[in-house]
């Protein structure tokens, strides 16, 4: 399984994201590999924003070493599930993938946890440092759901 998480600017949601799954994966001892960029290209280079690396901190997971990139159209080859923070950034994935796009793909994330809602990550970025660990709450709560849901669809297809 290869995942990509999808915010606005890469430097807040998904970051957090990235990192919070990247620890989940590893913990499970799984061979996924997962990503995470922006559909804007304001803070490309950066990395995530200090509240976003404070909260995963306190929580022990380190996103520091992360970068910033913009989304690629060529992303939606090779990922297998992308997972979007909010309705904008589906539409923007959409449109950016042009030719590429593959609907099956991609998701807003929170239907990992609220299934068919179509609920939106909130984004922190104007915001105070709360709204970061209520983000941080959402995104490990609807990764622990990733881990559960795909690992058993792995193991039912290597069983079939
Ligand atoms: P993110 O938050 O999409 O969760 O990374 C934002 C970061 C930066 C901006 C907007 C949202 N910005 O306008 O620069």
């Amino acid at each position: 399984m290869k995942i990509l998480m999808v915010c606005l600017g890469n430097i807040c949601r998904s970051p957090l994201a990235e990192g919070i799954l990247r620890n989940k994966i590893k913990k499970a001892g799984l061979c996924w590999t997962v990503d995470s960029a922006g559909t804007g290209n304001y803070h490309i280079g950066e990395p995530p924003h200090r509240l976003s690396q404070k909260v995963s901190k306190i929580n022990g997971v380190d996103i520091s070493f992360q970068q910033a990139r913009q989304f690629n159209k060529l992303d939606m080859l090779h990922f297998d599930k992308i997972y979007v923070m909010d309705s904008d950034n589906y539409e923007e994935v959409k449109v950016m993938s042009q030719d590429l796009w593959d609907e099956n793909k991609v998701d807003l994330l929170l239907n990992e946890l609220y299934p068919c809602e179509n609920r939106e990550v909130p984004d922190p970025w104007y915001g105070t440092e709360e709204g970061y660990h209520r983000v941080y709450k959402l995104l490990d709560e609807a990764c622990n759901n990733i881990i559960i849901n795909y690992s058993e669809e792995q193991k039912r297809n290597k069983t079939a």
